[in-house]
């Protein structure tokens, strides 16, 4: 099955903003966390069954500091300060992919950065249960 997209723009962030000022993002825009740490964005996602989900999130970080969050999955973390690295520009945006185990239904996917820089500006995220991280993907 093609991953199912939730869009940052849609999820529930708390501290921060969503903006548009940065091209190359999809759907209405991109959120731009504040530069604290534990801002955070919170997907819900639904799972067709119980399984590892591949979980690829999309993101820019203009700077040439790591943008570390934590990401977890239904309250635990399965990725502590994912380093989220420089991608060159706040217009060029990078995938990173890991996978998680997940329930069958309702899932929270929540990312928060660690560092008083905040995260990187957060896209998207593309959800399944199963697929095939790319294992070039930038971390
Ligand atoms: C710049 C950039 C923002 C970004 C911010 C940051 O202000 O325009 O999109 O979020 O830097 O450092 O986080």
């Amino acid at each position: 099955a093609a991953p199912t997209r939730y869009e940052a723009e849609n999820a529930a962030i708390s501290q921060g903003v969503v903006e548009s000022n940065h091209a190359g993002y999809s759907g209405t825009g991109f959120v731009n966390g504040t530069n604290a740490t534990g801002s955070h964005v919170e997907w819900s996602v639904n799972a067709a069954s119980a399984g590892t989900a591949t979980i690829a999130i999309r993101y820019a970080n203009g700077t040439t500091s790591n943008r570390p969050m934590d990401v977890t999955v239904n309250g635990t973390v399965v990725s502590a300060a994912r380093a989220f690295g420089g991608t060159g520009a706040w217009t060029t945006w990078a995938t990173s992919t890991l996978t998680a185990p997940v329930n069958a239904g309702a899932n929270t996917i929540r990312l928060t950065a660690t560092t008083a820089a905040g995260g990187p500006n957060l896209d998207y995220l593309d959800f399944e249960v199963g697929g095939s991280p790319n294992p070039g993907t930038p971390v």
